[in-house]
């Protein structure tokens, strides 16, 4: 029998003294005894999006503390969300195949299965025993844990959610459900935008959380139609090395948070780990005497994170040189091997292949990280060490000047922590708080910084 609130129109299994959607007392009544209400109030009474009544309120009678987060299995998760899981939320999470969507979100389910209630996992892309398998090497078991191999968007919102009572649903994915609304096959856009909507308006009405995976494009981006993004409240890309155990987790856009947010995982034999500090386990194995390496100290969302840049530079009799880079932008690589080739005395790349790549799987894309890969270029081509206790941080422009990055002192507090004592930055004109340990050298251009170090 299910129970419905008079107010917002939550519905749950059984009579709640308080509403959890908006937190009224003593609104439940049976489901069947608010259908004899007459269409018009039926109408007036309507959940709106939000689960929340649409009546005015005015704003310093809200309150920020009635918003309730759930904590999901992982701290790097619930940081990712912007401090836990928003209840009747929608989140799509997209990620190469491989990349541990679907075993991220099985340690989900069991996690919110084990202390918070019923979640139903409806795959379309594996059989129940096959999920059942993951979660059997993640050590997931929990009767408030439904499985379902289904393929019908109707079937499982209006049959599957009802029968198991979840108020958590993980759909996997919407690349291969559909509606019986439209024609198309499932994955088309179409299909996609229609399954995205009643997630969404399901979600909302009835304030389930759902948790939906996607595939992504050749490019990385999530497959689908362009409003599909705009449709959920977050966004989170899983990527990662496939060969790598290191697996990042970042949210593109957060309607409950700060975009550009990571957490930082580790794949093992028994599901994905939180990694407590990344930078110690990006640089574990690099080899600080080693030509063409060195120290990148990044910042995604609120946090610093040093990863080693290698760069390998090769004589080749190409006409066009090659230029790769796994984790760097090819385009700012070109950009800062034409620079290096203008403005570093001595260096000629016009006859040199060069390969880059960023230790770990994670994309270094923020400008910041020029002088570091400036270093491990030059380092690559004049066969000698950066110096270990230097670190470089800075964006180079293309007149072969060091520019000035944001978040200085978060990233100088980041070396100090990973133990460099020289940083090498751009001309400062304000006092920056420099932590112990720490010298700062202000250098105007590449060449100079490049001379400072090797001269
Ligand atoms: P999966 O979650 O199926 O990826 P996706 O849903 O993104 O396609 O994970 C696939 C890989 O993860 C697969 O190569 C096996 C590996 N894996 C582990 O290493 N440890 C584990 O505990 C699990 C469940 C998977
Ligand atoms: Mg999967």
């Amino acid at each position: 029998m299910a129970y419905v609130c008079t107010n917002c129109g939550h519905k749950r299994g059984g009579k709640l003294s308080i509403c959890p959607s908006c937190m009224q007392a003593n609104t439940f009544v049976k489901e069947e005894k608010q259908s004899k209400t007459t269409a018009k109030s039926k109408k007036q009474d309507a959940p709106v999006l939000g689960g929340l009544h649409a009546r005015l309120m005015r704003l310093n009678a809200i309150s920020m503390q009635d918003e309730h987060r759930i904590q999901s299995a992982y701290g790097e998760l619930d940081r990712v969300l912007g401090g836990g899981i928003v209840p009747g939320s929608v989140v799509l999470i997209g990620g190469n195949p491989g990349m541990g969507k679907s075993t991220l979100l099985g340690a989900i389910a069991g996690h919110y299965a084990n202390h918070n209630g019923n979640v139903l996992y409806a795959s379309a892309e594996e059989s129940v025993t096959q999920i059942k398998g993951r979660t059997d090497r993640l050590g997931v078991n929990s009767e408030n844990f439904w499985l379902v191999f289904e393929t019908n968007i109707e079937r499982i919102l209006d049959e599957h959610m009802t029968e198991s009572n979840a108020d958590f649903l993980i759909i996997d994915s919407i690349n291969t459900i559909f509606s019986t609304d439209s024609a198309s096959s499932s994955g088309s856009p179409s299909q996609i935008s229609i399954c995205a909507e009643k997630l969404r308006n399901y979600a909302k009405s009835n304030n389930v959380t759902i948790f939906v995976i996607s595939h992504v494009t050749k490019e990385g981006e999530i497959a689908g139609p362009s409003n599909l993004q705009h449709q959920v409240d977050t966004v989170l890309y899983l990527e990662g090395d496939q060969h790598n155990m290191f697996r990042i987790l970042r949210s593109q856009k957060n309607r409950f948070g700060t975009g550009g947010e990571v957490g930082v995982f580790s794949m093992q034999s028994d599901g994905l780990h939180e990694v407590a500090n990344p930078s110690e386990a990006f640089l574990a194995e690099r080899l600080n005497d080693s030509p063409g390496s060195s120290v990148c100290i990044t910042v995604e969302g609120n946090r610093s994170i040093g990863v080693e840049i290698q760069c390998l530079t090769i004589n080749t009799d190409n006409y066009n040189p090659s230029r790769r880079s796994n984790g760097f932008d090819k385009n700012r690589l070109f950009q800062l091997a034409a620079v290096c080739d203008k403005f570093v005395q001595g260096v000629n790349l016009s006859d040199i292949d060069i390969l880059v790549n960023v230790v770990g799987g994670l994309n270094v894309f923020e400008p910041a990280a020029d002088m570091s890969l400036l270093l491990a270029l030059i380092s690559s081509f004049s066969n000698k060490p950066v110096p270990t206790d230097i670190v470089a941080i800075g964006e180079v422009g293309l007149t072969g000047e060091i520019r000035n990055v944001p978040q200085l002192e978060l990233r100088l507090r980041e070396a100090a922590n990973l133990g460099f004592s020289r940083v090498i930055i751009a001309p400062q004109n304000q006092k920056l708080k420099v932590p112990k340990g720490i010298k700062l050298i202000e250098k105007k251009t590449v060449d100079e910084a490049i001379g400072f170090i090797y001269n």
